[in-house]
């Protein structure tokens, strides 16, 4: 069974009702608050919507995460299942700082065919549907997967873009990139953004790699995946606390290398609605006493990668 077309406009409305709210802390230097009103405001609109929903990517544990934690049951019921993916506010900096970038993202698919996973970091990977599948991997050299992509895409590596978030644990691969002469596009944050950049060659990324959060990784996975292209992610569990956790969420294999399909099954829906502007969505723009929101959409079995702009009247 295929998630229902109705859905689409509802999903929407989630994420831009939870932009929306998180709108009133954009350059406010308050992160917390930020996170809070997107929360909120995304719970309030799942809980209206008609399914048995569970969350299996949220804002963490129940208990260190009072709402959209891993496990919560939302939605009014009825006869559809469905597991829900969650990051109210994707890039707390961009939304405290007043930076680009900052969205509200949420997926849904059917019961047991999202990844339930704690909220650890997770090694990736991402590339266009134009590179053969086995050019590129996870457990390749940089070099190895540079030189593949070169190859495959028929540039100069000179002309080969790699999106990677600036961190110090990426120095290595920085470096490497910088000797082989690859352009970078480093970014301070915003990964699910920065996955999503191979999609479409506007965006000028050919290829997305390293460490960043697992939570983002999913989500973006289910991105990836209604446009064809090419995702691999391994978790990364570093802490007993996270080894424990896994290991109750039922991850037996703490070293395994997850594919696409592995992460993300059968239909699904995927929205991320700009709260400031981005590479991918413009943010909330207010016009006529209305907010004004972008939402990036992607339903999977229709086939469907589009931006929505959806409008809501202010309430005065
Ligand atoms: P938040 O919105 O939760 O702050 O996440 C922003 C982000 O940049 C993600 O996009 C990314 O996956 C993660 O943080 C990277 O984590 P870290 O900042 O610890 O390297």
């Amino acid at each position: 069974m295929a998630l229902n077309k109705e859905l689409i406009d509802k999903i929407i409305k989630v994420t831009s009702k939870a932009a929306i709210s998180c709108g009133q802390f954009i350059g406010k230097n308050d992160k917390k608050n930020a996170d809070k009103a997107a929360t909120d405001a995304m719970r309030n609109e799942i809980n209206k919507l008609e399914f048995n929903g569970e969350v299996v990517i949220g804002e963490g544990e129940l208990d260190e995460a009072p709402m959209l934690y891993i496990g919560e049951k939302l939605g009014s019921g009825g006869n559809l299942d469905i597991d829900i993916a969650v990051d109210p506010l994707e890039g707390t900096n961009f939304v405290a700082k007043n930076l680009p970038g900052a969205l509200s993202v949420i997926s849904i698919a059917e019961k047991g065919n999202l990844f339930k996973a704690p909220e650890t970091y997770m090694n990736k990977i991402a590339v266009s549907n134009k590179v053969p599948y086995d050019a590129t991997d996870l457990d390749f050299s940089i070099e190895k997967n540079i030189k593949n992509l070169a190859d495959s895409l028929n540039k100069d590596i000179s002309d080969i873009t790699a999106c990677l978030l600036n961190r110090p644990r990426h120095y290595e691969i920085i470096k490497n990139l910088k000797k082989m002469n690859v352009k970078m596009k480093l970014i301070s944050d915003g990964d699910v953004s920065g996955a999503l950049m191979v999609t479409d060659d506007k965006y000028n990324v050919d290829i997305f790699l390293g460490i960043g959060g697992g939570p983002e990784g999913v989500l973006a996975a289910s991105a990836i995946d209604a446009y064809g292209c090419k995702f691999q992610g391994r978790f990364i569990f570093d802490s007993d606390i996270n080894i424990l956790r896994a290991k109750k969420m039922g991850i037996k294999d703490l070293e395994k290398k997850y594919e696409l399909h592995e992460i993300i099954k059968g239909d699904s829906i995927f929205c991320a609605t700009g709260i400031t502007d981005g590479d991918l969505v413009k943010g909330i723009n207010i016009k006529d006493n209305k907010y004004i929101t972008e939402t990036l959409v992607t339903h999977k079995s229709a086939n469907m990668c589009k931006i929505v702009v959806r409008e809501d009247t202010i309430k005065t």
